[in-house]
Parts: C-alpha cells; sequence; structure tokens
C-alpha cells in the first residue's frame, strides 16, 4: 500500500517527496507529482527542462532492502519502459545506465537518490522524468523526443504515473524474491556491442555483468566494469 500525491508547482519532487517521510512507516511507498518544477535535477548535477505541465515530474520514496544499489537503476529503468512499452507504436530503448531513448532521441531519465544512517541505507528517492504529451521542447528539441511526438497521440498523464508505480513495485517484489532477471534490463539496451565513448576514447560494450555492471572493452583489449559512468553515443 503506498499514498500518492500531487502538487501544482514545486522545486523538484525528489526533494519535496521527503517532506512525507514520516509516512513511509505505514505505507510501503511515497509518491509525488509535479505539473511544473522550478528546479528539476537532472544526473550529475544538470537540470531537467520541467516546465511544460504536459509531462510527467514523478518522484517514488521507499524503505525497501535493497542489497545491490545499482539494482534500483536497472529496476527503475526496466519498469519505465515496460510501461512505455504498452504504448501502441512506440519502441522505447534503454541507454546505460538509465536514460530512456526512443528514435535517437530521449524520452525519459532517472534520477535515483539514496540516504543512509551510516553505512545502512535508510531510504531512497526515484525520480522519473517522462516528456509525454509536449508538442515542443524549449532547449532540446534536437535532442529529446516526447510520446506525443512520436506517436501524435495524447495520453492520460495520471494513468500512466499509476502504472509505473505499480510496475516499480512489483520489479523491486520481484528483486526481493531473487526472481528479477538482469536479461530484462539487457535486453532492452540499444547500444550493446556497439563502439561508445567512455572517457573520451572508443570503447565496446559487451553486456552487463549479473551485479548491474556494464563491461566495455577498450582500445588495448582490456575489459573495464563501469558503475555509474557516462558513455557518449554518436548517433
Ligand atoms: C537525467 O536524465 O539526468 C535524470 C532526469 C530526472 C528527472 C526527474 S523529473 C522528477 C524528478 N525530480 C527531479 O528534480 N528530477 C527527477
Amino acid at each position: 500500500m503506498g499514498l500518492l500525491f500531487h502538487k501544482d508547482t514545486v522545486k523538484s519532487t525528489n526533494t519535496s517527496v521527503k517532506e512525507y517521510y514520516d509516512l513511509l512507516d505505514k505505507n510501503d511507498y511515497i509518491a509525488l507529482y509535479s505539473d511544473v518544477q522550478e528546479a528539476g535535477r537532472g544526473r550529475l548535477g544538470r537540470t531537467w527542462e520541467s516546465l511544460s505541465d504536459d509531462n510527467i515530474y514523478l518522484s517514488i520514496m521507499m524503505k525497501r532492502k535493497i542489497e545491490n544499489i545499482n539494482f534500483l537503476t536497472i529496476i527503475a529503468g526496466v519498469s519505465v519502459c515496460e510501461v512505455l512499452e504498452d504504448i501502441e507504436g512506440l519502441e522505447p530503448k534503454i541507454k546505460w545506465p538509465n536514460d530512456i531513448f526512443v528514435n535517437g532521441k530521449k524520452l525519459s531519465g532517472i534520477l535515483t537518490e539514496c540516504s543512509y544512517s551510516g553505512s545502512t541505507l535508510s531510504y531512497f528517492v526515484i525520480g522519473i522524468g517522462v516528456n509525454l504529451n509536449n508538442e515542443s521542447f524549449k532547449d532540446f528539441q534536437d535532442i529529446a523526443t516526447s510520446v506525443y511526438k512520436e506517436t501524435k497521440k495524447k495520453y492520460d498523464k495520471v494513468e500512466i504515473i499509476k502504472k509505473i508505480i505499480d510496475q516499480l513495485n512489483k520489479n523491486i517484489d520481484k528483486y526481493g524474491n531473487k526472481e528479477f532477471d538482469i536479461q530484462a534490463y539487457e535486453k532492452r539496451i540499444f547500444h550493446l556491442k556497439r563502439e561508445v565513448y567512455f572517457e573520451g576514447e572508443k570503447v565496446l560494450t559487451k553486456g552487463i555483468d549479473d551485479i548491474g555492471n556494464l563491461i566495455v572493452e577498450n582500445q588495448k583489449g582490456e575489459e573495464l566494469k563501469l558503475t555509474f559512468s557516462e558513455i557518449s553515443i554518436k548517433l
């Protein structure tokens, strides 16, 4: 059981959801979505364009026990993909570690933040942005897309939000029962067995290991395991 809250405007749902922390004692999750974010945050200190109320800005806070926190990112990426795959005509794919792309443009991004008490994970927040019904972008026209731009149809925002929350819970349960298969993630990555760039050097992506690292081979034939690093791809 969990709770879903809505706000018209916040700075960032990843920050505001924490105001409900006390409610986590009696709930499996607390989720918050906002129509607009004044200071939407992306990975690696970037910003996330969040001014269109046509899109999804959602954060889900949980206290679940997760053995390997790499899997939060992996489970979130798979869950969002699974929901979007149900939309007719949409073929979402994952770019390491958890960007969701359609036809070479970014459709969704995920920002996972963990809070520790000492070395123990006390709670985490999974923040999900999905470009849903917007018809254009202010700054990212060339690199971003939306479900509307891809399918020419508009979708019920709250319905998609509820499906994402549901899928995320199901997959976290699966992970807890040791039934989550890393294959679900690997098979959705669009750049496997392809040359990409890591720290400015060409590397070949070889696969995902069973603890969620991306395995790449550099020009010297050495294998590297990447945990959260950024790779770039010439599309
Ligand atoms: C990225 O691709 O860099 C991650 C983007 C994550 C954006 C979402 S929108 C909801 C939540 N609140 C934020 O401030 N960021 C995340």
